[in-house]
């Protein structure tokens, strides 16, 4: 944009209307990124960004240079300018363990008058991110440069200021005519991980951990990619136009946070073991926090006493960096160990010559599925980096390919599923390997319970959660058919850990009521893999009924609407084993049925090829908006979570909120409840 160009009345409001949502929505990033605490759900967020990312491509020659959005106008830059610091920026010394700790202490105290021995000391979190200066004139933010070499830095003011909360006006700062704040720019770990995951889904870079990414993000030389990368700035220091009367650190950086910046916690603290105890709690919630640390900084609080220590060539005499255990360390791969999960993917385990890593002994890594074993290129007797970070499991980042001793094999997949005998498989396109004896196999069996008993599955209010848990832990519940024969076992269960009689009528009444279920409910509740709430309506009413379903041809089933190959494939295989045939008769047999389904031919279907989004509360029906989806689904519509210019119609019930405001400024046709009562002929 053009910042000398008149602007007239019109566009000076279509700008303020911008300026108010990028505030808001650097508000909110801040809140997610930042605080981890966002006040409003995903989906108003998104309604905000939209707003804005509408308003810019209506006005592209209004777009604002800061705006959080891809859509930033400024071209990229061809390099960064150097920039000299006026005061270098300084480096650390290191301690790792409370003797070096006490020894730094005793070197500054060494160099104190005796009425100041023994000083307060300040300690603050080592964020793990880049260092960056950021300067105002007369509280105008103008300029942001890095740490390099700490003389000189590069200039990347046009980056800094799409950094969400970073002030760019200062109120109370208007009458300090230069003004420098230091700290830490860094990408929070919520961030981080949505930045690869979206970098995954788009091919794009996938960075190795925050700092890397951090620092990628703010060498960008376009703006526009450093807007939408989500980063946070952490002040630690007042290096020029701090107000005379405060001469704390600690009462600089309470200062910094009255004035608008972020501001990492602070603890005073007198003596070495006060520093030690500290130092222990952060390690225990160092996997809690947002962002990553890597220790402590300790800093005399006292700035005058700051001065007087001064400093060596590169780091100063009045703090030092108390770092944290190493999170990497070299160990070696001792066997391989597939075990089976609740849903049957086998995962492969390394087991490792145990080794302290991030202050914890490890001993087991995940080595996540075969692909990842192959892309490591790992073999049992290897050596190898164990990365740990918090409470995060231990992973194996580097082999060290040099180092591999002479008789060893490639890793293959086991033929068997360790648990059951079953054979094992690798569908097509899939990551992980899978047990095929799915309702059969001991380590499946919790979890197809728990799932058939849901809410959207068989509906068996009362035995979900711990009951059911406790009666497979007690071998009184084997298969979900067991669960049609728990009444004969009522005494038992009536003493069973003091469950009484009432719950246990209460418990065998909804069991009962269970038996008569519909089709759909019931090909979900069996649960085949690939098959979902949507894929066992459309079976249910491509079928009719199950028996058909059960002979169907892998041909046969992809001609049902978005079942593809790989989903006929798992559900062709579900019904050829023998077991799951058999869970499935006993509990016909225990009395579960449905009625058949009406078909309705498919290219009849009254929504076919239209979507629809529900929204507000459907008063008059009481209806669920499961229930109403489902309606929907079976008429032929798509049921989508937001409105776009593309929505057919919005169901609007009682106390719709924001989407329906869009659907009409949209044009989107908006349907009451009566007329969707009509038209699902209820
Ligand atoms: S004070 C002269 N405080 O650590 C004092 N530094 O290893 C220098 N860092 O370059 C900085 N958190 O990038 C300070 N709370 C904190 C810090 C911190 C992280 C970084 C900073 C510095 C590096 C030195």
């Amino acid at each position: 944009m053009n910042a000398n160009k008149k602007l007239d009345a019109e566009q000076q409001e279509i700008v303020a209307k911008m300026r108010a949502l990028i505030t808001e929505v650097r508000k909110h990033n801040n809140a997610y990124y930042v605080m981890d605490a966002p006040t409003i759900s995903d989906n108003e967020y998104d309604q905000l960004r939209l707003s804005l990312i509408e308003l810019e491509e209506r006005y592209p020659d209004l777009t604002q240079s800061d705006s959080p959005t891809a859509s930033v106008g400024d071209d990229p830059l061809p390099s960064f300018s150097q920039v000299k610091h006026d005061i270098p920026m300084l480096s650390l010394g290191n301690v790792f363990n409370k003797d070096d700790l006490t020894e730094f202490m005793r070197r500054v105290n060494d160099r104190l008058n005796d009425k100041d021995k023994n000083p307060s000391y300040e300690v603050e979190l080592k964020l793990d991110g880049l260092a960056v200066s950021l300067k105002y004139h007369k509280g105008y933010f103008v300029r942001g440069v890095t740490r390099g070499d700490g003389q000189t830095g590069e200039d990347i003011t046009q980056n800094v200021r799409t950094i969400n909360n970073i002030p760019l006006v200062l109120e109370q700062a208007f009458d300090i005519d230069v003004l420098e704040v230091r700290g830490e720019v860094l990408m929070p770990k919520a961030g981080f991980e949505r930045l690869n995951r979206e970098a995954k889904q788009s091919e794009g870079k996938v960075f190795a951990n925050p700092r890397n990414a951090a620092a990628g993000s703010l060498r960008q030389l376009d703006p526009a990619v450093a807007a939408n990368r989500p980063l946070a700035f952490y002040a630690y220091s007042v290096n020029q136009g701090l107000p005379e009367h405060i001469t704390q650190q600690s009462a600089a950086l309470a200062w910094l946070k009255e004035i608008g910046f972020t501001v990492s916690a602070v603890k005073l603290v007198s003596n070495v073991d006060q520093v030690q105890s500290y130092y222990e709690s952060v390690i225990e919630a160092r996997s809690s926090l947002p962002f990553e640390i890597d220790g402590m900084v300790i800093k005399v609080d006292d700035l005058q006493l700051q001065s007087q220590l001064g400093h060596l060539s590169r780091e100063p005499r009045w703090a030092t960096a108390y770092k944290f255990p190493a999170e990497t360390a070299i160990t070696k791969l001792n066997a391989i160990e597939w075990q089976v999960g609740r849903t049957g993917q086998i995962t492969p385990v390394g087991k490792l010559e145990p080794v302290q890593v991030g202050g914890v002994t490890v001993s087991n890594v995940t080595l996540h599925n075969i692909g990842e074993i192959q892309r490591l290129d790992v073999r049992v007797g290897d050596t190898v980096s164990v990365h740990r970070a918090g409470d995060v499991i231990p992973k194996v980042t580097r082999v060290w390919h040099d180092l591999r001793p002479e008789d060893t094999e490639p890793v293959t997949l086991p033929e068997h599923c360790p648990v059951c005998d079953s054979p094992v498989v690798l569908p097509e396109g899939e990551a992980l390997a899978r047990c095929t004896g799915e309702l059969f196999c001991p380590a499946q069996q919790q979890e197809a319970l728990i799932h058939f008993v849901s809410r959207k599955a068989m509906d068996i209010e009362g035995l979900g959660g711990r009951w059911l848990i406790s009666f497979f832990e007690h071998g009184i519940v084997k298969t979900v058919a067991d669960i049609y024969h728990l009444h004969e076992h009522k005494a038992d269960l009536v003493n069973f850990e003091k469950l009484g009689e009432k719950s246990v009528n209460n418990m065998l009444t909804a069991i009962e009521q269970s038996k008569n279920t519909t089709l759909s409910r019931f090909i979900y509740a069996i649960g085949i893999k690939g098959v979902g709430e949507t894929n066992a309506q459309n079976l249910a009413q491509h079928f009719g009924d199950l028996a058909p379903l059960m002979e169907a041809s892998i041909e046969a089933l992809e001609a049902v609407p978005d079942i593809g190959t790989i989903t006929a494939e798992l559900i062709y295989n579900f019904f050829r084993a023998e077991h799951n045939v058999e869970v499935i008769e006993a509990l016909q047999q225990a009395g579960v049925h449905w009625d058949k389904v009406e078909q309705v031919a498919s290219d009849n279907l009254p929504l076919e090829g239209q979507t629809w989004v529900i929204t507000g509360t459907l008063v008059e029906s009481g209806m669920s908006r499961d229930d109403a989806k489902a309606e929907l689904q079976a008429l032929g519509a798509k049921v989508s979570g937001s409105v776009s210019a593309k929505t057919s119609a919005l169901l609007a019930g009682e106390k719709a909120g924001s989407k329906l405001t869009k659907a009409e400024s949209l044009g989107v046709r908006v349907v009451l409840e009566k007329e969707f009562l009509a038209l699902i002929g209820a």
